[in-house]
């Protein structure tokens, strides 16, 4: 069916959700965040945001999740915003072809991370964040509240504090770097930043809405704002699909074709240049850190849709 002739895609969506159902029980909720272990784990949703502004959702696409390594995308392009070029002095753009959380090549490579969506990356940006503003978590906030026009976008304390309590390999990643010279904040101040922003609380329909302006060459739809340049928007977009799903990335542009960003709070998002946004959610996670359901549901609607870049 061609996107063009798609008037609503609701019950597409919830005959694909409720066929990916069977599939909760091959993943499993992530637990090295305690708060994360407490979340039901069949749950899931499905939403598509349009640039023409419409919504098309399935499932529990209002209820919220968190954010987690999705958030990267939002830290990225703040720091992208702020410091130009100069990013790129002190992060990669290469696919790590390692676990999220990996170390090793950290220490090969001299704290300069492969990419800005691997923990070490985003940790990086994170410094930056907390360099370049007074008061960053603020700001991250203040930032999600505009590209999503809804003010009830909030960091949910209890994963925020878990995880704070439990970040060990985090502050490892932190402190490696800072040893190269690569952090310049203190590491206690930019991993409460980063934590914090992986805490933010949003649901689907949320989501996808905020990340239009990627899929719009920079320009937020609904507001006719630019929140990043043309080329940035092409960079963000790169890093994403040979990045956004870690070592699943390759399998994933195999399968689907689209600029994506998992979390393990269960999230996934694709981005569908001159289209819109997909986002898909359900806790149980693969070895990747990926969400099994919200892979298949994506997978299954690019598919169907024929939305693949390649
Ligand atoms: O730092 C962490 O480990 C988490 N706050 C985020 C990791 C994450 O979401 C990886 N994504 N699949």
């Amino acid at each position: 069916m061609p996107i063009t002739e798609i008037t609503d895609l609701s019950s597409l969506l919830l005959r694909m959700l409720t066929q990916c159902q069977p599939l909760y029980s091959s993943g499993k909720v992530a637990d090295y965040i305690p708060a994360l272990a407490q979340v039901a784990p069949q749950q899931a949703a499905v939403a598509v945001a349009t640039l023409d502004g419409k919504i098309f959702s399935a499932g529990a696409a209002q209820q919220n999740f968190s954010l987690q390594s999705i958030s990267k995308i939002f830290g990225l392009v703040m720091a992208m915003n702020r410091l130009g070029d100069g990013l790129w002095q002190r992060v990669n753009m290469e696919p790590s072809g390692q676990p999220f959380n990996s170390i090793v090549q950290l220490e090969w490579e001299k704290g300069i991370p492969r990419n800005p969506v691997i923990n070490a990356g985003a940790i990086l940006v994170a410094d930056v964040l907390v360099s370049h503003y007074s008061a960053s978590k603020t700001a991250f906030l203040t930032f999600l509240r505009r590209l999503t026009g809804e003010e009830a976008i909030y960091a949910d304390q209890q994963v925020y504090l878990s995880e704070l309590e439990h970040g060990n390999r985090n502050a490892a990643l932190a402190y490696l770097m800072k040893s190269f010279g690569n952090i310049e904040a203190g590491v206690p101040q930019v991993l409460e930043h980063y934590f914090h922003q992986c805490a933010t609380a949003i649901n689907c329909e949320q989501l996808a809405r905020s990340l239009l302006f990627l899929a719009n060459r920079g320009v937020q739809p609904h507001t006719n704002e630019q929140i990043c340049s043309r080329r940035d928007a092409h960079r963000v977009n790169a890093i994403l699909s040979t990045s956004g799903m870690y070592d699943q990335s390759g399998e994933f542009a195999f399968k689907v074709g689209l600029p994506a960003k998992s979390g393990v709070g269960g999230a996934i998002v694709a981005i569908v240049p001159q289209f819109g946004v997909i986002t898909a959610w359900s806790p149980p996670l693969n070895r990747f850190g990926n969400s099994v359901v919200a892979m298949q549901l994506i997978q299954q609607l690019a598919d169907e849709l024929g939305l693949s870049l390649f």
